[in-house]
């Protein structure tokens, strides 16, 4: 009896003590307990809402995979993708670098998912995209990168007061394509802020195939398309003399496109062929049509729209009921989940703004800095985004560390890169598209924990 109580005293005070001692034993309202036809997994998973405006019911969806070993000791990572207005939980998390990708009605693993590296947080932004919602839709009218900014960082303070014991954790920014304009406005806004009080311990931004200066970055596809054997020579000319493909987006986003511009584009798309996929152009099967976030880069019109790819396991999976349920996610004010949104009305000329000087402020802050290119795409070409890094680092006197020279991952070239001071550096991605840990999830799990360890890519296999 007494050797009962006494046990039944100590078991009290071994929970009670576990309950304090980590705050992770307690049952989380938005925990994921499993996710249907998800193989079992040893990490944990949480989604949900976090409230980012009370007055016009603004709700953003968050998917947090934590790392798969020892979660406590491992950064924050929050991923980012372009559009804008495209989805980090169907093109992120569940078709590049996150834990599962939907096979049939089963999900199944990916071996080089981020969480191997990172507790990987995934944030539909802006308001609009995905399962977020406003119970106000004009809330979806006129958003541009400054208001995303604002609701992102919202976003991310409130989320802490969910999940405190990341509060204090070593934060890192990462994503791709448009994001290029969302990250280092967000970076930024965290460094404005973090002067009162230090709220983010942000340490670093990686961003891939990313706008970050609008003709550079546009104007380069010329080149990868000539480069290629995409186009010929005398059309190279036109397009690169006549109506360069920064003037033409540009003229496109203000309804004024010129007869000239009209003429050379579509000799261009004549001779690039619709059946080539533009985000991976050596690919000889097309990539699935959820990758597709570059909505601004790429507008509709250019007879390009056609997809010959059918099957979108992502859309069906994550239009699931059941799906729904396991996520916590609700549809409000739309009959589905998009991969890119229909009603959010993005400001789209809003790419002509340059982030590449925000990222220069970045890097002079401390910010540790990647840009990386997947080499096979041409929607934002590696050429562009080498030599804005280049101009940069000359910019801002930073002197070459590591020569341009390639990286290894096991015995293959992952690549090439090159460093510039401490803080900031180039790499391509070999072999790799658009969503480049999509197309090539080994070397892109790679760089990414080069770049969170913060230590050079191998120079030797
Ligand atoms: C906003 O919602 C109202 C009421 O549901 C609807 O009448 C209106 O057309 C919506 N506006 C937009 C821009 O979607
Ligand atoms: C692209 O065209 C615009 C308008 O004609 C011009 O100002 C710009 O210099 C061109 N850029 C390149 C890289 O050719
Ligand atoms: C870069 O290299 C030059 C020449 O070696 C040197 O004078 C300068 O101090 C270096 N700058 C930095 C930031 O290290």
């Amino acid at each position: 009896m007494a050797m009962a109580l006494r046990l039944q005293r100590l078991m009290v005070l071994v929970l009670a003590s576990m309950v304090v001692g980590s705050v992770s034993l307690s049952h989380h309202p938005d925990e994921i307990s499993r996710l249907p036809g998800q193989p079992h997994v040893s990490f944990r998973q949480f989604s949900g809402y976090v409230t980012v405006d009370h007055k016009k019911h603004t709700s953003l969806f968050y998917y947090l995979v934590e790392a798969e070993t020892d979660p406590a000791s491992k950064p924050l990572v929050l991923w980012l993708n372009g559009g804008p207005g495209c989805s980090s939980l169907g093109v992120g998390a569940f078709s590049e670098n996150g834990p599962f990708r939907p096979n049939g009605k089963n999900l199944v693993r990916n071996g080089y998912s981020w969480n191997r590296e990172a507790n990987m947080l995934y944030l539909e932004t802006p308001v609009g995209v995905g399962f977020s919602y406003s119970i106000d839709n004009s809330s979806y009218l006129a958003v541009d990168d400054e208001a995303t900014a604002r609701s992102n960082v919202v976003f991310l303070q409130r989320w802490f007061n969910k999940f405190p014991q990341y509060r204090q954790r070593d934060l890192f920014i990462t994503g791709e394509s448009y994001a290029g304009h969302y990250i280092p406005q967000l970076a930024k806004l965290m460094l404005q802020m973090n002067r009162k009080h230090r709220i983010f311990h942000l340490k670093g931004i990686a961003m891939g195939n990313p706008v970050l200066e609008f003709a550079t970055d546009l104007n380069s596809r010329a080149e990868y398309f000539w480069s290629h054997g995409l186009i010929s020579d005398s059309t190279y000319k036109l397009f690169t003399s006549a109506c360069n493909y920064s003037r033409y987006v540009s003229e496109y986003y203000r309804d004024s496109v010129s007869n000239l511009c009209a003429d050379v584009m579509n000799q261009v798309t004549t001779e690039t062929s619709r059946f080539v996929d533009k985000y991976d152009v050596t690919l000889d099967v097309c990539i699935p049509s959820i990758l597709s976030q570059s909505k601004v880069i790429s507008p509709k019109g250019l007879s390009e729209a056609i997809d010959v790819c059918v099957e979108d396991e992502t859309v069906n999976y994550l239009n699931r009921k059941d799906v729904l349920a396991a996520l916590h996610a609700r549809l409000v004010g739309v009959r589905r989940w998009e991969v890119c949104s229909n009603i959010l009305d993005y400001e789209v000329l809003n790419i002509e703004k340059p982030t590449i000087s925000i990222v220069g402020l970045l890097v002079k802050a401390g910010i540790r800095v990647l840009v990386y290119s997947g080499d096979q795409d041409s929607v934002v070409p590696l050429m562009g985004s080498r030599s804005l890094v280049h101009r940069l680092a000359r910019q801002l006197g930073m002197n070459t560390t590591v020569p341009y020279r390639a990286w290894f991952a096991g015995k293959q070239v992952g690549g090439w890169n090159q460093v510039y001071g401490e803080m900031l550096s180039f790499a391509t991605i070999r072999g790799a598209s658009h969503e480049a840990p999509f197309s090539q999830p080994e070397r892109s799990l790679m760089l990414f924990k080069s770049f969170l360890e913060g230590k050079h890519l191998p120079e030797v296999f």
